[in-house]
């Protein structure tokens, strides 16, 4: 590491807790997107990050995208920040993407601390966003302060795409980027999204896959309002015991999905891809008890990687409609909407797993022969994504985590899904790298939340040594 850049990694160390104090400020924004009496809040973090943007010298401009409907209301969308730091010709532009918006959290959710209020312990900073995404949002942030409190000229120009509808799916920000196409996305030369997290806790990683998804809603109904069980029970069909057949047809107990055609889809695996799995750090033991699981599945090591990253998987999400309170309530339902999302990787298209589920859920309907009314149909869906792990980009990632981990990163896959990646490699026809920074067990829209104090600092050291290496390129 050249002795300057040490110096100002020391710096950075020594201003931990500026550092801590500005997340602070952002986690307690309560910029939640999907619920909409939070949706002021929401738009009140697009503006606070513009104004630290502005601190650092970034051109902000704020996209405005209109109103949705939520939950029967017209509300407001957040803008969506777009931010010029540098325009030299003679040099190249990498565009960054982050979200400022978190999943919901209350305290009785069973947080040991306020959500919104970050808590510093035992090394850790818990809160909600701290690691998905405001920490490492304001990574970049502190990453070129202190490039500029060194008079460290960045090597290339640098725009900013923060978004705060990510964790609702993105709502108007594709449709944005397919106008700005020539406009604000003109001359990208690479993409980095810091928005996902290490496989383990110790040893950094780059991510170069994403899965895709299909989200499903099935309804049941059959009766005019919910009714008494006593006086009711037995001699009505009940939408709730139809609805619990059909979804419990979808997997097995070992949480393979028994949808027809729905594993043929998947890309053949090669000799050669096969064997990169063997040299990744992977603890399985770690993993299930970090889950607090007895058994999983699967505990060999690659196949556990292979189901997380290379095959779908379908999970259930909840019943609308269905009691869930605490204590007893004698009663049956009269409408009950069952949700659940199958996770797709290549060569699975949306359009094929929507067909398909659906046909499915209506001939295991027609088995039951109930006389209730059903209604299944997709939700939103996005398609997986790959990438090639040795392109000037991802190496410009794998020398800054050497720099500052003094390692080579492993090159890894995601479960989850980062939608508009696909679109803004489609759009700019660039690289797209997925250069993570937190922690596997940062429990992201998950009760506890945090970000660990020192990947939050090692963090801005990564994507300063990037920004400096994409000077390499
Ligand atoms: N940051 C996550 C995605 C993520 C998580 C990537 C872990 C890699 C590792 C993002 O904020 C997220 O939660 N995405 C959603 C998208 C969905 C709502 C379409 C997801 O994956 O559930
Ligand atoms: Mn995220
Ligand atoms: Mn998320």
């Amino acid at each position: 590491m050249p002795a300057d850049l040490k110096n100002v990694f020391s710096q950075i160390d020594a201003d931990y807790e500026n550092l801590k104090a500005l997340l602070k400020e952002a986690v307690a924004i309560q910029s939640v997107s999907g619920d909409p009496s939070k949706r002021d809040e929401t738009i009140r973090m697009v503006h606070w990050m513009k104004k630290h943007l502005e601190e650092i010298g970034v051109t902000c401009n704020l996209a405005d995208l209109g109103t949705q409907q939520l939950e029967g209301k017209t509300v407001q969308l957040p803008p969506v920040l777009l931010g010029t730091l540098g325009t030299d010709k003679t040099k190249k532009t990498l565009l960054v993407y982050g979200h400022l918006d978190v999943q919901p959290a209350a305290k009785s959710d069973g947080w040991d601390t306020e959500p919104f209020e970050l808590v510093e312990k035992d090394g850790k900073l818990f809160g909600r966003g701290s690691s998905d995404d405001k920490g490492p949002v304001l990574c970049w942030l502190h990453a070129i302060r202190a490039a500029q409190k060194n008079n460290i000229e960045l090597p290339v120009n640098i725009k900013f795409c923060f978004e705060a509808m990510e964790e609702s799916g993105s709502v108007g920000l594709e449709q944005l980027l397919i106008r700005e196409k020539d406009g604000f996305l003109a001359g990208t030369d690479f993409v980095c999204i810091s928005d996902s997290y290490w496989l383990g806790t110790k040893k950094p990683c780059l991510t170069y896959g994403l899965r895709g998804i299909c989200s499903f809603f099935v309804e049941v109904t059959g009766i005019k309002q919910d009714l008494h069980s006593g006086v009711f029970g037995g001699v009505v069909h009940e939408p709730l015991q139809d609805l619990i057949y059909v979804m419990s047809q979808l997997t097995t107990v070992d949480n393979r999905i028994k949808i027809p055609g729905i594993y043929s889809q998947v890309a053949t695996l090669s000799a050669t891809e096969e064997k990169t799995y063997d040299e990744i750090e992977f603890d399985v033991a770690e993993f299930r008890d970090s889950v607090g699981a007895k058994h999983l599945p699967t505990e060999d090591k690659k196949t556990l990687l292979l189901r997380r990253w290379r095959e779908p998987s379908l999970a259930f999400h909840g019943i609308e409609g269905a009691f869930y309170g605490p204590g007893e309530k004698t009663v049956i339902p009269s409408k009950v909407i069952g949700k659940f999302s199958i996770r797709i990787v290549p060569d699975m298209q949306p359009e094929d797993v929507n067909k398909i589920t659906i046909d499915y859920l209506n001939k295991v309907w027609a088995e039951r022969g109930s006389p209730n009314t059903f209604k299944p149909r997709p939700g939103h869906s996005a398609k997986p994504w790959v990438v090639d792990v040795n392109d000037a980009n991802f190496l410009a990632g794998a020398r800054a985590m050497k720099i500052v981990h003094g390692v080579e990163p492993d090159r890894i896959r995601e479960g989850c899904s980062i939608p508009i990646t696909l679109t803004f490699q489609e759009l700019t026809g660039k690289s797209v790298l997925l250069l993570p920074l937190g922690a596997a067990d940062d429990m992201a829209h998950s009760q506890n939340e945090k970000n660990n104090k020192w990947n939050y600092v090692e963090g801005v050291k990564t994507l300063l040594a990037y920004i400096l290496e994409l000077g390499n390129v």
